[in-house]
């Protein structure tokens, strides 16, 4: 159903509503042409249901982009940001602070495995991830190793989209456009996704030996050359990859070996995703450098963060023989920990401890998953994988890569349930507050969309 506009400009009562153009807006990672002949705008989000345009309510099965674990709309956050802003709304982050950032690293550093205790702001993922590269070779460098300069990072990995993120991710299409401004020296290891894992709930049996791809890396370019290995703990942008047991115990290995640093990309993962605060205690791997954003502020604030080792930061620090004012990592961002964006993290923060949110997920994750894998009877549905709240539906290709994906996502938001597709992989991530009532309402609009997908080939 095509939108009707008018030519008057919008009042700021119905902003989100109907624009009077969609012309102007390009945007970001969408098919531009075909959303404008027919758009989904989204005018209101209460709990785990969103509203769109036609005044069709449908819940939402991926928390957003994983951002809203915590439901829309939640009072204690909406009241912290408008009292922080009536309050400060602005300070700059550079020799200059105010205390709730403080307070805020300090509460993050109380759930972050222990030691990985000093917290750097940005403002999204992809930004965490930059950080996260230079902090690696910053601190290589701090302790006069400044030959490592290479990164491994992993196919099908996706860590955002700055030069640095984009690098290190794995997903073909986000890399071939750009090839010629991609930062050098950067290897992947093979994803870890095996045949044999296509309808396997949790962790792999097989697949640990994938793991020694970073050795054969590090065998083939010198160990002592690579400054970091960068990983998700569960790979989630491609539909959930699923990390085989001990694989990310041989990582660590291997990256105490050559003196690698190991980066978990938390951004998915991080926040309860898995059912612990972190997929590092939830795996009981600890990694050096920890990335984190989405959830942080429940989706409503821009904010990224990186938490770090204590020594790297004295390394770092400490190296430093500039005068005093100067900085001692040339590195930072304008919205670096801005109030607004931290009055919402710490009423986050406060939800997670009042409602004991990740033991929340942690009990609910098997009924989402035996939900999920209820739907492996379905004609085109190739493979199912989960861990957590988080979980990936394949879809049979059809034709090209992404045609299956994107249908089943329309005939789904048809059918009531929205979520995001990446290629022809369903991201299913609900929200912890979800009951069982909405899992149920989940899994039936999906069985009803992926039904209806297939019925129209
Ligand atoms: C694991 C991971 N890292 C980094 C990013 C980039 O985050 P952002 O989109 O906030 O820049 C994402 C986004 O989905 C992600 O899933």
């Amino acid at each position: 159903m095509s939108i009707n506009f008018n030519n008057k400009y919008m009042s700021s009562q119905n902003r989100t509503n109907i624009p009077n153009s969609l012309n102007e807006h390009w945007m970001p990672f969408t098919d531009n042409k075909s959303f404008k002949k027919n758009p989904r705008l989204i005018t209101d989000a209460k709990g785990v249901y969103l509203t769109n345009h036609q005044g069709k309510k449908m819940i939402d099965a991926s928390s957003g982009l994983f951002c809203n674990p915590l439901g829309h709309g939640r009072k204690e956050i909406t009241e912290a940001v408008s009292k922080q802003l009536e309050k400060l709304d602005y300070c700059q982050p550079f020799n200059q602070g105010y205390g709730g950032s403080f307070e805020l690293a300090t509460r993050i550093s109380k759930k972050t495995p222990e030691g990985i205790n000093r917290i750097f702001y940005t403002i999204c993922g992809s930004t965490a991830v930059e950080t996260a590269i230079k902090i690696s070779i910053a601190y290589h460098r701090a302790k006069g190793d400044s030959k490592r300069f290479r990164f491994v990072g992993r196919e099908r990995g996706y860590h955002g989209m700055n030069i640095g993120a984009t690098t290190v991710g794995g997903m073909i299409n986000n890399v071939k456009t750009f090839a010629s401004v991609l930062m050098p020296g950067v290897q992947h290891m093979r994803h870890t996704h095996l045949p044999e894992h296509k309808f396997v709930k949790g962790q792999p049996e097989t697949g640990i030996e994938m793991a020694e791809d970073l050795e054969r890396i590090a065998m083939n370019f010198g160990g002592e050359n690579i400054a970091a290995c960068i990983v998700e703990p569960i790979a989630g942008s491609t539909g959930t990859l699923v990390p085989p047991k001990g694989y990310l115990k041989r990582i660590r290995e291997i990256c105490n070996k050559h003196g690698i640093l190991l980066i978990f990309d938390e951004v998915i993962t991080g926040w309860g995703r898995t059912g612990s605060a972190f997929a590092s205690q939830e795996f009981n791997v600890k990694p050096d450098i920890i990335t984190m954003a989405k959830a942080t502020t429940n989706g409503v604030v821009p904010m990224g963060v990186v938490a770090v080792r204590e020594d790297i930061y004295d390394a770092v620090c400490n190296s430093s023989t500039a005068p005093e004012g100067t900085p001692e990592l040339f590195h930072g961002y304008t919205y670096s920990g801005i109030p607004v964006a931290v009055a919402a993290a710490l009423a986050v923060q406060d939800i997670f401890d009042k409602e004991d949110i990740f033991n929340r997920a942690k009990k609910m994750s098997p009924y989402f998953q035996d939900g999920l894998h209820s739907l492996k009877d379905l004609k085109d549905v190739v493979s199912i994988r989960g861990y957590g709240m988080m979980g990936g539906i394949e879809m049979k290709m059809d034709q090209k890569p992404g045609k299956a994906g994107f249908q089943t996502f329309k005939h789904c938001y048809d059918a009531g349930v929205n979520f995001k597709n990446t290629g022809d992989s369903l991201i299913i991530a609900p929200q912890f507050i979800c009951e069982k009532k909405h899992i149920d309402e989940i899994i039936e609009k999906l069985r009803k969309g992926i039904s209806n997908y297939s019925k129209s080939k």
